[in-house]
């Protein structure tokens, strides 16, 4: 095959040619949209007086709640949540009104001048305050196993664990572009992970068949779960705006609006209890799951499942209760990010691990491989492991990292330094992959091949800097044989591709590129038959179609060989479709939520990270030595994207569980809205030696061709760094606890 495209969207980022949502001049014509965000997080909503806005040259209309032409809903999973508050704002910096103007500095200006009369509420903001009140989204969910006795004489350990939330911080702010075309048609350009949620909802909050809602993403400047179902709401907005003006509406947030009143990762707070013996087996888990969902159901759920899912990450507990509750809370409503719940799953059974090695003074890989599950074992919830490629895992990061010279030297330099401190941290994991919500797990490709031989594929995935579209060149290129420079993969377009499943679960590449492999096996047989027909035709000679190979932009059978671009051009000639569909359902998915029982993973994904840090003692301050990734994924279609996406994952979540918080006050009003004020890691924070290496394996599960999906498990690899500072935190001050996240001041509270 022919050298790979490096990465079709990197190229076009570095050369600053890759376009966004509203990146384009503006339409003639157009209005720009600014809103109004509620100044309070819980009241009842009075009045809303929009004269003088109204009345300020150059807008055009102030759009409320009043103007909606059917409900007030834009609710998708649980149908809870209005487009604009109707009597209750429900979190600060909620939109109440939305203006629309000539330019965007009117619309902001005029969006100031709206006067909101409201009775303020008492906000709910934690959550143990609102499961005290039982705002639950749904009933508990529970997932257990009670198979085989346990031994008599085991120890007891409980305790509690939270893990804070996490602002997204895409590069691209929420933002979207709606314009009116012929009749009631609608065009939709919306930077959102969901083509098909954003036009089922727009639909129904308007009353417009989805055949008239065109949404169409170019690409996203970063989603990470952040524009899932949380840029459903700008979409309405300004497909709203459009449809009222019969206007182009532009909506594009500023970045503190966007931080203020988007969702975020879900805090969770955990209470749970073990029992294990003095070798560290653990036999028992309890664990009860809450999560601080925020003002509407969003994707909480769906999240919370996935916490109970990976609640016992790699490991195999005999007797084990897992149980969840999603909180309603007056925050803006915390959504999809990165990992969907599985990091703070994970993060409580992994401080586990820690708690007790260091109480039974065990290595931290001991005491894991004596936990593990093992090839066979079934999980919690009853779905089979056919594959445990932990302990090879455990071996190559030893080795990498020459763990016993390791260990030797962090006791030498902290017996050597009495204010600076080395420390150890690992974690490993296993991530399941699947859409939970079972029906999401399918996906379509459309595929033309046009007369000179160029390609053009659209599937329902959204390229968002995973560089998905290279994934699904590669499958296409690879059956086709075409050259990859040949073969354009489009924008997500629901007139092309309907009823697509976000982008997300890590799903994209395994689902789109397996409908976009149908699609080329489907092409490759008709470019034969045409194959076959032509040399029949001319000389007269048979041809099998398994004979014939496509590659390196030919199509030949021994002798008898064609350009790609020859054979396209006498199919065309021929008559011979040049297009094809391709769709893909992910096989053998089941699940019963009543019981708690079946198979909601096509597949896992596994690793493990161990990092080393610096602490200095008198400041909190830490540098990360070295991290240390091996990270287990199939075939790789593309190595470097694969190592890019870890690195990635891994600086992302080391930010969540190191550095990134959330201040919020007593009124529920985020305070850290900016750069300046909100941390995330920059160049300075990778660690000084950072060996990344990626685990081919069997590929007999896998998903496209042999790969498996890479977004969202080294997520998990972060964690490595806050279980590193704990532990040298514990070499002065045995048992101490840190809290989440590992900040400078959370070390110093943690040494007091
Ligand atoms: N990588 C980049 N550069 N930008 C992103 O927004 N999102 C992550 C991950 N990697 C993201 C990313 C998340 S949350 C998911 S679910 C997957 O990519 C989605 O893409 P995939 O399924 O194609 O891997
Ligand atoms: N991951 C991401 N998004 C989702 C999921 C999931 O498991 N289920 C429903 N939406
Ligand atoms: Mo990723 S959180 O599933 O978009």
């Amino acid at each position: 095959m022919s050298k790979l495209p490096y990465h079709i969207a990197g190229k076009l980022h570095l050369t600053g040619k890759s376009r966004f949502v509203a990146d384009e001049a503006p339409l003639a014509n157009q209005l720009y949209a600014a809103f109004c965000f509620s100044p309070v997080a819980h009241a009842r909503l009075l009045s809303l007086d929009i004269s003088e806005a109204s009345a300020y040259p150059g807008v055009f209309k102030v759009v409320t709640a009043k103007d909606l032409p059917r409900e007030n809903q834009i609710g998708h999973v649980i149908k809870d949540e209005p487009l604009f508050p109707g009597e209750v704002i429900m979190f600060y910096g909620q939109p109440l009104a939305m203006v629309l103007a000539e330019d965007y500095s009117i619309a902001a200006h005029a969006a100031s001048l709206v006067k909101v009369e409201y009775e303020e509420l008492k906000p709910i903001l934690e959550i143990e305050e609102a499961d005290a009140m039982e705002e639950w989204y749904i009933p508990e969910r529970r997932i257990e196993r009670n198979s085989s006795p346990i031994p008599e004489g085991l120890f007891e350990l409980s305790g509690k664990s939270s893990s804070a939330g996490q602002e997204h911080f895409y590069m691209e702010t929420q933002r979207a572009r709606a314009i009116p075309l012929e009749d009631k048609q609608i065009l939709v350009q919306t930077a959102t992970q969901s083509t098909m949620e954003a036009q089922v909802v727009i639909s129904h909050l308007l009353g417009i068949p989805a055949h008239n809602i065109i949404v169409e993403v170019p690409r996203l400047g970063g989603a990470f779960g952040g524009k899932e179902r949380a840029a459903t709401i700008w979409a309405c907005m300004a497909a709203l705006g459009a449809y009222l003006s019969r206007r182009p509406v532009e909506v594009k947030l500023e970045r503190e609006d966007d931080m203020r009143s988007t969702g975020k990762r879900h805090p969770f707070s955990s209470e749970w209890k073990v029992l294990y013996d003095s070798t560290g087996r653990i036999y028992s888990y309890d664990i009860t799951l809450l999560s601080n969902g925020g003002a509407y159901a969003d994707l909480s759920v769906a999240i919370l499942e996935r916490a109970l899912f990976h609640a016992e990450n790699t490991y195999h507990i005999p007797q084990i209760c897992i149980r969840g509750r999603s909180c309603r809370t007056n925050l803006p409503p915390n959504t999809a990010y990165r990992g969907f719940g599985a990091p703070q799953g994970i993060f409580v059974i992994e401080n586990i691990m820690e708690n007790l090695a260091q109480k039974l003074e065990l290595d931290p890989f001991e005491i894991r491989l004596r936990n593990a599950y093992r090839v066979g074992d079934i999980t919690p919830y009853e779905q089979s492991l056919p594959q445990v490629p932990l302990p090879h895992i455990f071996d190559r990061i030893r080795e990498l990292a020459d763990y016993q010279a390791m260990i030797a030297e962090v006791e030498q330099f902290n017996s050597a330094h009495p204010y600076r401190k080395q420390g150890l941290g690992l974690v490993p994991v296993k991530f399941g992959i699947s859409f939970t919500t079972a029906l999401l797990n399918q996906g379509s490709a459309l595929i033309w091949i046009y007369s000179d031989g160029s390609i053009s594929v659209t599937t329902g995935g959204i390229e968002m800097g995973q560089e998905l579209s290279t994934k699904v060149a590669i499958v296409v290129a690879r059956i086709l044989g075409q050259n990859p420079e040949l073969i354009h993969v489009e924008s997500a377009n629901t007139q092309r591709v309907g009823n697509a499943s976000p982008t997300a679960a890590s799903t994209g590449s395994d689902i789109n590129g397996n409908a976009a492999r149908i699609a080329s096996e489907k092409l490759r047989h008709q470019l034969s038959q045409a194959f076959i027909e032509h040399h029949k035709d001319n000389l007269g000679i048979d041809i099998a179609e398994e004979k014939l190979v496509f590659a390196e932009s030919r199509i030949s059978c021994g002798e008898y060989s064609l350009s790609f671009a020859e054979l396209v051009n006498i199919a065309y000639q021929l008559r011979y479709p040049l297009a094809a569909y391709g769709y893909y359902k992910t096989p053998d998915l089941h699940f019963d939520r009543d019981l708690g029982k079946g198979k909601p993973f096509h597949y896992y994904v596994w690793g493990a990270a161990l990092s080393r840090i610096e602490l200095d003692l008198l400041s909190g301050d830490h540098r990360l030595l070295d991290t240390y990734i091996v990270h287990e994924n199939g075939s790789s279609l593309h190595p470097e994207i694969d190592r890019g996406q870890v690195i990635g994952a891994f600086i992302q979540s080391m930010g969540w569980a190191t550095m990134e918080e959330l201040p919020c006050d007593a009124k529920g009003r985020y305070l850290a809205v900016n750069p300046s004020t909100y941390k995330i890691p920059g160049i300075r924070d990778v660690p000084e030696t950072f060996v990344v290496e990626l685990l081919p394996s069997g590929s007999e599960e896998a998903s496209v061709m042999g790969s498996k999906a890479t977004g969202e498990p080294p997520f998990i690899y972060g964690l490595s760094v806050f279980f590193a500072l704990q532990n040298a935190i514990r070499s002065v001050k045995p048992g101490a606890e840190l809290s989440f996240p590992a900040t400078p001041e959370a070390c110093l509270r943690a040494l007091d």
